[in-house]
């Protein structure tokens, strides 16, 4: 059963594990590098599900994946303002959602720990996620800037 349980998961793993590449950069390097961490963030949560460590370390990593999130997305939020970004007001309801569904996603670790269920939807959400929101409205501040020629 415990053997079982290891495959199934070490196969999520290499499912759900998301890479970082070029083609996700947005052009300012301080996002690129906040997004580059919660990367590694996400993929260091998901092994922790994987290696099976229990429901307080899991709970740990993921609050701090929470905050970190909510930290990277206020600094967005700023930078947006900062360049009169037409699109400021869209890109933080979808801020807003998404942190929503991560509170979700919280509760129902606190109530039924991490099971594989919980992990799967979890990561897609998060896969899904970071990467068509990163690959689509993040890169908008990008090319904005550009298009602006403001130095960041
Ligand atoms: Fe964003």
């Amino acid at each position: 059963m415990e053997r079982c349980r290891k495959f199934e998961m070490s196969v999520l793993e290499v499912f759900l594990k998301i890479e970082w590449r070029d083609s996700l950069s947005v052009g300012v390097a301080e996002i690129d590098h906040q997004h580059k961490l919660l990367f590694g963030k996400f993929n260091a949560l998901l092994a922790a599900w994987v290696e099976g460590k229990g429901t307080h370390e899991v709970t740990q990593l993921f609050k701090f994946l929470d905050t970190y999130l909510i930290n990277h997305f206020a600094e967005e939020e700023h930078l947006m303002r900062e360049i009169g970004f037409p699109e400021a007001y869209h890109h933080s309801l979808a801020h807003q959602a998404f942190a929503r569904q991560v509170a979700a996603l919280k509760s129902q670790l606190r109530h039924e720990g991490p099971t594989t269920e919980l992990v799967t939807s979890a990561s897609m959400i998060m896969t899904k996620w970071l990467i068509k929101h990163i690959s689509s409205m993040d890169r908008a501040i990008g090319l904005f800037i550009k298009g602006q020629n403001v130095t960041h």
